[in-house]
C-alpha cells in the first residue's frame, strides 16, 4: 500500500479468564484516514481500544503505532472515551488543554491554541465554565477537543455520540468531519451504528459478535464533503442494507 499506516493492528487476541473477547483482529489506518468499526454491543470494541492505547496488554498480536512497536504503551495516541468523562473540577478549558499540560507545553500557547479551538466548537464563552454546566453535546465537543489538542496523529473514538438523539447526532457529524478536514488526522471510530459508519468513514470494519474477529472489510466509495441526501441514494441504501445483513446474520450464528 503507498502510504504510510498511522496505525495497525495485526492478529490481536484477548481473553479474560475463560471469556474470549478478541479472537483475531487485523486491521489498518492510513495517514489521515477516517475508519470505522461496526460491531455489536459487548462485541470487543472496547476492548479493542484498551488495548490500542496501552491500557490493556493483549494475549496475541502486534500494535504498531507510526511504524513503531506500541504494545502496552500508553501516552501515544488521543482517545475519546463513550462518556465525555470531563474531570469536573476543571473549567472546560483546563480540561481541554491537560494533555499538553501533562507534555510540558508553554501553557500560554495552549491556552491561546484552547481559546481558538472552542470558538471553532462553538464553545467560546464556555472557557471558564464547569463541564456540568454544558449540554451533552457540548460535553461530547470538549472532549473531542481535548483528544485533538493531545497533539497525537491517531484518534480513538469509542462510540463518541451513542448517547445523542438524532439531529444531535448528525449535527455533531457535520461538524466533526468539517474539523476533521480541516486539522487532518488519522481516526478510529467506533459504532454500533451502520449509517454513521458510512458517513463517516472511508473503510469500515465489520466485526463479529464476541469473540470479535474481522467478517468484512468495506470501502466506502462516496466522495466528500458527503451530502445529507446521501442516505436517501441507492448505492448508499444497499451497502447499509448489506452491512446491517452481516452483523443480524452473525448475532443469530452467536445466539
Ligand atoms: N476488564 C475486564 N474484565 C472482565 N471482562 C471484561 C473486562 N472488560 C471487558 N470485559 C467483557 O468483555 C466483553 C466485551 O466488552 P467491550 O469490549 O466493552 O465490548 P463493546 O465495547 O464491543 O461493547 C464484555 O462481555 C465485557 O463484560
Ligand atoms: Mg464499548
Amino acid at each position: 500500500m503507498a502510504d504510510p499506516s498511522a496505525l495497525e493492528i495485526g492478529g490481536v487476541a484477548k481473553s479474560f479468564g475463560s471469556l474470549h473477547v478478541v479472537e483475531d483482529v487485523s486491521l489498518r489506518v492510513g495517514k489521515g484516514e477516517f475508519v470505522s468499526i461496526v460491531g455489536p454491543s459487548g462485541g470487543g470494541k472496547s476492548t479493542l481500544f484498551h488495548i490500542v492505547g496501552g491500557l490493556l496488554t493483549p494475549d496475541r498480536g502486534t500494535v504498531t503505532i507510526d511504524g513503531h512497536d506500541a504494545v502496552g504503551r500508553r501516552g501515544l495516541i488521543g482517545y475519546m472515551p463513550q462518556q465525555p468523562a470531563l474531570l469536573p473540577w476543571r473549567t472546560v478549558e483546563d480540561n481541554i488543554v491537560l494533555a499538553r499540560e501533562i507534555a510540558g507545553e508553554p501553557r500560554r500557547a495552549s491556552r491561546e491554541l484552547a481559546r481558538r479551538w472552542l470558538a471553532r466548537a462553538g464553545l467560546d464563552g464556555f472557557a471558564d465554565a464547569y463541564p456540568h454546566t454544558l449540554s451533552g453535546g457540548m460535553q461530547q465537543r470538549a472532549s473531542f477537543l481535548r483528544a485533538l489538542l493531545s497533539d497525537h496523529e491517531v484518534l480513538l473514538l469509542d462510540e463518541p455520540f451513542s448517547a445523542l438523539d438524532a439531529i444531535l447526532r448528525t449535527d455533531m457529524h457535520r461538524w466533526l468531519l468539517d474539523i476533521w478536514e480541516e486539522n487532518r488526522r488519522s481516526i478510529l471510530f467506533i459504532t454500533h451504528n451502520v449509517e454513521e459508519a458510512l458517513l463517516l468513514s472511508s473503510t469500515v470494519y465489520v466485526l463479529t459478535a464476541r469473540p470479535a474477529r474481522v467478517l468484512e472489510r468495506v470501502e466506502v466509495p462516496f466522495p466528500r464533503p458527503r451530502p445529507d441526501e446521501l442516505v436517501d441514494e441507492p448505492e448508499f441504501v444497499r451497502l447499509r442494507r448489506r452491512l446491517t445483513h452481516l452483523l443480524k446474520n452473525d448475532a443469530r450464528h452467536a445466539i
